[in-house]
């Protein structure tokens, strides 16, 4: 049952109201976002939660893998994202990625990770990647006073073990892997985890056996939110057409066109015109001699605004 009057939303949506979500089946909307202009149109779209993902390295920085993406990076595109939610109503919630090499080493290293994403980058929690290997590190982390969101199944960071980008827990013995991962990622403190490519089935079974929210990726519709890579969603490139990503525009093609418009208008002559032009019936010029000429001059302090 909902505690919230009909049609009014809490201010922010926090870890309590996730599970209360799960708890009364409303679906959680996930996206990514990795800068501040992203983050305005994501939060006005009124999304649940806002994850700056390491996908970022393949998106952003144009990696064929998240394995490069370092803690800094991940530190400065939170604190965008952040900024960017500012300026909205402030109801996302926004996660922050632990990126590889991280957290892996050690508890120590993790939950001083941890605590720069959300010290610096302002997340209010961070995810991992990992199982029953990781509930030490995830313990420290929520001990240390930050919410951890876990990530099975297709875990992208482990890419190399796992022998490519692959959908995980086909058979039995891997799928059943992946529920006792599961419930210890729970057990640990873990207050939601992300199933990234697992047959639907299994995605089924698992949401039924936790009290935390699952959040599917390419996981089927049982899960009790879903999240997509924004660029993805909105079709940025055309050519990547993974099975599980639906694209809800063609934003891609859209800004190709409107970029090939632009290039031609300023090789034909055409922009810009008057209405993109600034004017001054004030200007009188004399010709500058040439011996002034490449001397420096501090800039002129009263512009045009624009
Ligand atoms: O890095 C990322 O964007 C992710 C999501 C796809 C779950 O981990």
């Amino acid at each position: 049952m909902s505690t919230h009057a009909p049609g009014a939303r809490p201010r922010h949506v926090t870890v309590h109201e996730l599970r209360r979500m799960k708890e009364s089946g409303e679906r959680i909307a996930v996206v990514t976002a990795y800068d501040a202009t992203a983050a305005r149109l994501v939060a006005a779209a009124e999304v649940d939660v806002v994850l700056v993902g390491d996908s970022l390295g393949m998106v952003v920085q144009g990696h064929e893998s998240t394995l490069p993406v370092t803690l800094d990076q991940m530190v400065y595109h939170c604190a965008a994202v952040r900024r960017g939610l500012a300026r909205g109503d402030g109801r996302a919630h926004l996660v922050g990625d632990m990126p590889f090499g991280s957290y892996q080493a050690g508890t120590d290293d993790a939950v001083r990770s941890a605590m720069r994403l959300v010290a610096e980058g302002g997340a209010e929690a961070v995810k991992l990647e990992g199982g029953a290997d990781y509930v030490d590190v995830v313990r420290r982390i929520v001990r240390a006073g930050v919410p951890v969101m876990g990530h099975l199944g297709l875990t992208p960071q482990s890419v190399h073990k796992m022998g490519g980008y692959v959908v995980q827990g086909k058979e039995s013995e891997k799928a059943q892997q992946i529920l006792r991962d599961a419930r210890a990622l729970e057990g640990a403190g873990c207050y939601a985890v992300v199933l990234e490519c697992v047959p639907a089935e299994l995605a089924r079974i698992v949401t039924a056996q936790l009290r935390i929210p699952t959040i599917g990726i390419g996981a089927g519709p049982g899960c009790d939110g879903q999240v997509l890579v924004l660029n993805d969603l909105l079709g940025m490139d055309p050519s990547f057409t993974p099975k599980f990503v639906k694209r809800f525009a063609e934003l891609g093609a859209a800004a190709q066109e409107a970029v090939a418009r632009y290039a031609a208008e300023v090789r034909g002559g055409t922009f810009p015109s008057d209405a993109h032009s600034f004017h001054s019936s004030a200007l009188r010029l004399m010709p500058v001699p040439a011996e002034e000429q490449g001397r420096e001059e501090p800039p002129d302090a009263m512009g045009t605004p624009i």
